[in-house]
């Protein structure tokens, strides 16, 4: 269990390695860098309302902090081509290229995130029908204390790690433009920045 100070101090973020500076908008680790960055505004979020509601004796005292949870939960889940153009696109692109660990490893990860994630989104919006308050709280922080260490950890793997890693084994420009036209079938969400796509 987190402690009421919060994971935060786990979301401080150092940019993976200045990925952001040295790469040109639209590149597609540019655009998966720029997601991690909102989506650690959103960890910040949750965890604050997770502090929230363990201060409170009963819902009644601040009745919308399981329903902004809730709308949290569900703008996380929306992250899920990220996750696919991840798997399908880039390390796919580094396993052609003899690179395969990384790709079952976070496969993995990917699959316990989405797990955390649905779990978060039914306990905010169902729990109470089920479980007492007292249990539905403490369920949440501990399901977000689970999904903010392990979101943060695999962010910074990704880029400090894998990105750099993808940057040094794919350095042919073709493979980089056919690879940003594939991410755009895919598609992009709440988190994306304009430039993401190539159209
Ligand atoms: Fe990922
Ligand atoms: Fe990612």
């Amino acid at each position: 269990m987190a402690d009421q100070q919060g994971t935060t101090n786990l979301i401080e973020y150092g940019g993976g390695e200045g990925l952001l500076e040295r790469l040109p908008k639209g590149h597609l680790i540019h655009t998966l860098v720029s997601e991690h960055v909102q989506i650690l505004v959103l960890l910040r979020k949750i965890d604050g309302i997770r502090i929230k509601l363990l201060t409170l004796e009963v819902l009644e005292e601040d009745r919308d902090a399981l329903d902004i949870l809730r709308q949290f939960a569900e703008r996380l889940l929306k992250t899920e081509n990220h996750h696919l153009r991840e798997e399908w696109v880039l390390f796919a692109e580094m396993e052609k290229r003899g690179i395969a660990g990384p790709s079952e490893v976070i496969r993995k990860e990917h699959e316990l995130l989405r797990h955390l994630k649905k779990r978060l989104m039914g306990l905010s919006s169902t729990g109470l029908k089920k479980k007492s308050f007292g249990t539905i709280t403490s369920e949440i922080d501990e399901t977000t204390d689970r999904l903010i260490s392990n979101l943060v950890a695999h962010i910074h793997k990704e880029d400090y790690v894998l990105y750099p890693a993808a940057l040094q084994v794919i350095d042919d420009p073709a493979s980089w433009a056919s690879m940003r036209e594939r991410c755009d079938q895919i598609g992009y969400g709440p988190f994306s920045p304009e430039s993401a796509s190539s159209k």
